[in-house]
């Protein structure tokens, strides 16, 4: 049965939370509006910062197909909506043929049917199965050219595409659609103006933290807390390519794996390659610059342990006084 819509940004961040999405509130405002008010929500954000995830999230959490339309440039209305099915036309036309079967008129009106229309991810969206309004993750709109991006303005208007040979298909109720892009070129204000706006930032070091006992549970806190402190630091440098949280999961899976309870030197150099992708990015972190920021985590967390510690302490003197 589908789950009904969250009724609150409370219920919203809850049904996140339940199914492993740590978000922050502004972003399950946005998500709890978009769903109330059945608006496409358009998510921007650097790589690897749970874009694509929400999508999956909410088909699970509320139990709607997930519909995936990958963009890349040169997508076309063929791949993205609908297509017919030439080479099985082809042949039911033989075949008639070859039955002597000669009545144009019907043979046109059944090549152009249900029979023969290969569903397309935007079509399958508006054709809803079983009244269960799917959700339709648009991925990396960026990707696609401006002419695909006019024509999703359309289908986004009216949840409707009209197939000349068969006529209009409309949604009995509109897909929940997340658009994401990563921003490697604008989307046209027109299209932005159909969709609530959400801006996925890199977490803070609690919610990556979070997100990481969450996602890896066995890297163990301490590593885990590194892991998060050392990324949040790297962010601040002059990369090419900031890690997203995706590396952070990955780095500390890779840690993990190679039995590490906390970053050291070597283990750090071993595996920069899983959190930077460009050799000189890798380069500028290898040296001096890797070596203070290890400093200063490590730092960090001594200056952590000892509040713990005296925090603890405390509270073990308070106990006994008690
Ligand atoms: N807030 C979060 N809570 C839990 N996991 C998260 C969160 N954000 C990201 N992740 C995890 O990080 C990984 C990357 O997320 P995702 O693929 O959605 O990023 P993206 O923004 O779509 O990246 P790209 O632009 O490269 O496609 C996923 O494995 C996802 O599970
Ligand atoms: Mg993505």
């Amino acid at each position: 049965m589908t789950s009904s819509l969250p009724k609150s940004i409370d219920e919203t961040l809850d049904l996140l939370t339940r199914s492993s999405y740590v978000a922050d509130r502004s972003l399950a405002t946005v998500l709890f509006l978009a769903l109330k008010m059945q608006r496409p929500l358009f998510l921007e954000g650097e790589a690897g910062v749970g874009k694509t995830e929400i999508a999956k999230v909410l088909s699970t959490a509320l139990d709607r197909p997930l519909i995936r339309l990958q963009c890349y440039e040169g997508l076309d209305i063929s791949s993205s909506v609908y297509e017919w099915n030439y080479a099985a036309q082809m042949v039911d036309i033989r075949m008639r043929e070859a039955s002597g079967d000669t009545n144009r008129d019907a043979m046109e009106d059944d090549v152009f049917s249900d029979r023969f229309l290969i569903r397309r991810p935007i079509l399958q969206a508006l054709e809803q199965v079983d009244g269960r309004a799917p959700v339709l993750l648009i991925d990396e709109l960026d990707r696609t050219d401006e002419a695909f991006e006019a024509f999703l303005l359309e289908v986004l208007s009216d949840f409707q595409v009209t197939i000349p040979e068969l006529g209009t298909i409309r949604a009995a109720e509109p897909p929940i659609v997340i658009i994401t892009t990563n921003r490697t070129r604008e989307i046209h204000d027109a299209l932005k103006r159909r969709c609530l706006y959400h801006w996925v930032d890199y977490p803070d070091a609690e919610r990556e933290f979070d997100i990481v006992r969450l996602k890896v549970p066995d890297a163990g806190e301490t590593l885990s807390r590194e892991i998060v402190d050392y990324i949040q630091r790297l962010r601040t440098k002059e990369l090419f390519k900031n890690p997203g949280i995706a590396e952070t999961l990955d780095w500390a899976t890779a840690l993990m794996e190679l039995d590490k309870v906390a970053l050291d030197p070597q283990a750090v150099s071993d595996t920069l390659g899983v959190i930077l992708k460009y050799q000189d990015d890798i380069a500028a972190i290898q040296g001096t610059e890797g070596a203070a920021i290890l400093k200063e985590v490590k730092s960090q967390a001594q200056a952590e342990g000892a509040r713990s510690g005296a925090s603890s302490s405390n509270a073990a003197s308070a106990t006994n006084e008690a």
